[in-house]
């Protein structure tokens, strides 16, 4: 019987990475994307989008276009990618992201219902931002605690870890999630959603809680997100990276194949796993290492520490990928030396076919 796969947000940075990989293996595979100008520096279907994927331009929070959508009946799989993911921008422009996260969301869900058109499975993309600061042992007691967002004052007085206190990795099994930004409400909302729904109509449901994603075909417009095209620009550029607080700040940055392949596998292979499955490199990695990494790929003079911070910024994320292991049979491949090498790469390359345009 022939396998169909809808994509939401399908021709964004995730999108475009899986499409091969879906187009591989289902019958049919459909994109729906709004094109949103914050991402798309053209309003037009992007080039690393697989040519066999079907995109229908249009916003999943319009009614409408779920109709069109589900006009030739149900898909087996959907992989639900489309949202607003600005964490900084979240705070101020909370409504937007609530309205596309959680309300396109359910509007996606009725349009299912109202069509008859149940998929058999949902592959969500979640994210790290659903943990916040996560949790925290005490050195002397081993007491884990959730201490929350780091207060104005504590930043002020340039106190960047809590005191006595060391973050552990996250672990959907064992850390609690706790957002401390609008996106991650809104995300861990799409999670509950998800749950409720899928659980009343016997649908499979695969959360991936996906880590800081890089490489190629990463939106270069999108100011808002991807801190490693950033630094790449200024070290590209020739200028010395700046990185806030003390250089300390930790991230897991997973390469976009490697995020690829979990995603189209979870979508293929089926499967429910009722706890969600962190997805990253399983390696932890300080801002002050990446922009050195970055800086000497360029040649770049060596970064600045600045003492600066943003508001909303967790001190430290990074998470414990055996879930995945097990569940995905999947691997991360990628180590962010060669990851950044193939960023590089690419970003000189766009630069210079930018220049011809
Ligand atoms: N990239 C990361 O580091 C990362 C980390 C954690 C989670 N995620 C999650 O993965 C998913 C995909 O992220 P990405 O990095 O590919 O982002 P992206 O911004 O490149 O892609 C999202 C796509 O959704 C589309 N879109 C936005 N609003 C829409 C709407 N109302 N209707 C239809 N389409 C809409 C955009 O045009 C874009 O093409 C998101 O759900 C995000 O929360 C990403």
């Amino acid at each position: 019987m022939s396998k169909k796969c809808l994509v939401t947000g399908g021709a964004g940075f995730i999108g475009c990475a899986i499409s091969t990989l879906l187009a591989d293996h289902f019958d049919t595979v459909v994109a729906v994307d709004n094109l949103h100008p914050q991402i798309h520096e053209r309003a037009s279907r992007p080039l690393a989008l697989d040519a066999r994927v079907k995109l229908v331009i249009g916003d999943i929070t319009n009614e409408e276009v779920w109709s069109e959508i589900l006009a030739q009946g149900a898909y087996d799989v959907v992989v639900h990618l489309a949202a607003e993911t600005g964490t900084g921008q979240s705070l101020t422009e909370a409504t937007r992201h609530a309205n596309v996260n959680v309300v396109g969301t359910t509007r996606m869900l009725d349009a299912f219902v109202r069509h008859g058109a149940m998929p058999d499975r949902i592959v969500l993309s979640s994210s790290r931002a659903v943990y916040g600061e996560g949790a925290w042992k005490d050195n002397a007691t081993g007491t884990v605690s959730y201490p929350g967002q780091r207060p104005r004052k504590m930043l002020e007085e340039k106190l960047w870890d809590f005191d006595g206190k060391s973050s552990l990795s996250f672990d959907a099994r064992y850390t609690e999630p706790r957002p401390i930004s609008i996106y991650g409400a809104t995300k861990l909302a799409q999670e509950h959603i998800l749950r409720c729904w899928t659980q009343s109509y016997g649908t499979d449901l695969a959360i991936l809680r996906l880590q800081n994603v890089y490489g190629p075909g990463q939106s270069l417009t999108n100011s808002y997100t991807g801190i490693v095209p950033l630094f790449a620009r200024v070290a590209k550029g020739g200028g010395a990276i700046p990185v806030f607080e003390d250089g300390a700040i930790t991230r897991d940055f997973v390469f976009i194949e490697d995020v690829a392949s979990a995603i189209s596998l979870s979508a293929i292979n089926g499967g429910t796993s009722y706890v969600p499955i962190d997805v990253g490199s399983g390696m932890t990695t300080s801002i002050l290492e990446l922009a050195k990494l970055i800086s000497s790929i360029y040649g770049a003079p060596t970064p600045r520490v600045n003492g600066l911070y943003r508001e909303g910024d967790v001190r430290h994320a990074s998470c414990n990928i055996e879930t995945a292991r097990q569940e995905l049979t999947w691997e991360p491949r990628t180590s962010l030396g060669d990851g950044l090498m193939k960023l590089c790469a690419w970003l000189d390359g766009s630069a210079l076919s930018r220049a011809h345009i």
